[in-house]
């Protein structure tokens, strides 16, 4: 059954949670999307992002979601994205598992699969990219195909190929490719040098761009973005499960959301940007670097982005202690006003104590949370929540039903 689409509205909390028993919002006393239960008080707990930002309680949307394995982080997000569904906000999920068609199924649309050979494309030169964006995005595709950073004449090579590709028509990574192999003598001779040096000299990263359309990972990002990657459902899913353990699946992550901001560069109802399984993200400084840029101007664009990890560290884990990438990873933590912990491991304890400042009280107590439970932190407050699940959502949130399936 396909949940109804109802547009944005204000209403009182009192209305609200008349009309709608299961949205509540004394919680910092304003309505929202109800989480759960505070356990301290049996209040509702409701959180609303936008409402909180408006209302100075938190200065960056930018939300961390941490805890170990199978204690209810996706079920959190999957009700959290429904119940914004419902009051008119929209949402799009990064799903490298491919467990949130169900979601997407549930307001009249099915996910997004991308996956090489498929006959679903994005295209990084879509023309809704805006053009500093496209050059990112392409610069970021090759130094992930050759696991380092572009030297200066790589990088002003791959800019020409990108600007050339894109005068006059939509660009595709398959002419950035051509581009690359045959410079045109003017940008050659701009660069000091001629077309057959300049070719010779970017070969590698004409190689790395040529991975995506000839070689393995093909299909995906070669040509003019198919009519069925649209953002007008409520909840848009991309199921990346087939990449899963792809060194394209940064890449890819970056893709989207770079096609997201272009489309939606200020979205005033309000938009929901979830990375479950975040640290592919991260996994390298190209696509760390472009992350770090689309969470600097979510404010600006009135986006909440959510990161799913197991451990605060993880998104420390990507890079060597130091490094640019764990410095950025560092940063997406820090600027995330939003912490929901889940049952921290003690081993991890240190780390997400150091990092999220937690006092004594709250390092015990995200030891002991059990299944459903979390510590919510929000600017400087913190609440112990109890996720309530509806019936109607059980269905949504499954994720155990091969394990049950197993059962003897
Ligand atoms: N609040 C809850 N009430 C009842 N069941 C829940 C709740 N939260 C999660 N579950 C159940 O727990 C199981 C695991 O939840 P979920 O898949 O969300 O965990 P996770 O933390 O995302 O796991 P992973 O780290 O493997 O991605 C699911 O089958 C789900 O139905
Ligand atoms: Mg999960």
């Amino acid at each position: 059954m396909s949940a109804p689409h109802v547009p944005a509205r204000t209403l009182t909390t009192a209305h609200l949670s008349a009309a709608h028993p299961f949205f509540a919002g004394r919680t910092l006393d304003r309505a929202g999307p109800l989480i759960g239960r505070e356990i301290t008080t049996g209040r509702a707990f409701a959180v609303d992002p936008w409402r909180l930002y408006a209302d100075g309680h938190i200065t960056n949307p930018g939300t961390v979601i941490a805890g170990q394995v199978g204690l209810g982080k996706s079920a959190l997000v999957k009700t959290y994205l429904a119940r914004h569904a419902i009051l008119g906000r929209r949402s799009v999920v990064i799903d490298p598992k491919g467990e949130y068609g169900a979601l997407a199924a549930w307001f009249g649309s099915a996910a997004i699969c991308l996956r090489p050979g498929g006959q679903t494309r994005l295209n990084p030169l879509d023309p809704t990219i805006g053009a500093d964006a496209r050059v990112a995005l392409v610069a970021a595709v090759v130094e992930l195909g050759l696991e380092r950073r572009l030297d200066p004449l790589e990088r002003a090579a791959c800019e020409r190929a990108c600007v050339v590709v894109s005068t006059g028509s939509t660009g595709t990574l398959t002419a950035v490719y051509d581009a690359l192999r045959r410079p045109a003598p003017d940008d050659a001779h701009r660069l000091g040098t001629t077309p057959d040096r300049l070719a010779e000299e970017t070969r590698a990263c004409a190689l790395a761009v040529r991975r995506l359309c000839e070689g393995e990972l093909a299909g995906m990002l070669d040509t003019p973005t198919t009519p069925d990657v649209r953002l007008d459902a409520p909840v848009v899913v991309f199921d990346l499960q087939a990449l899963r353990n792809s060194a394209a699946l940064g890449i890819v992550i970056a893709c989207i959301a770079a096609w997201h901001e272009g489309r939606h560069p200020r979205d005033h109802a309000g938009r929901i940007f979830v990375v479950d399984e975040a640290w592919a993200l991260i996994a390298t400084s190209a696509t760390a670097e472009f992350f770090q840029r689309s969470w600097k101007l979510a404010r600006a664009s009135g986006v909440q982005n959510i990161l799913i990890v197991h451990r605060v560290s993880d998104l420390r884990a990507a890079g060597d202690a130091g490094s640019r990438v764990a410095q950025i990873a560092e940063g997406l933590v820090s600027e995330s006003e939003i912490c929901v912990l889940l049952r921290q491991a003690h081993a991890d304890l240190p780390t997400t104590r150091e990092r999220l400042g937690l006092t004594d009280a709250e390092s015990e107590i995200v030891t002991r949370l059990p299944r459903g439970c979390a510590l919510w932190r929000i600017g400087d407050r913190s609440f112990v929540v109890a996720h309530v699940v509806s019936d109607a959502e059980r269905a949504l949130i499954d994720t155990d039903h091969a394990m049950r399936a197993a059962r003897p």
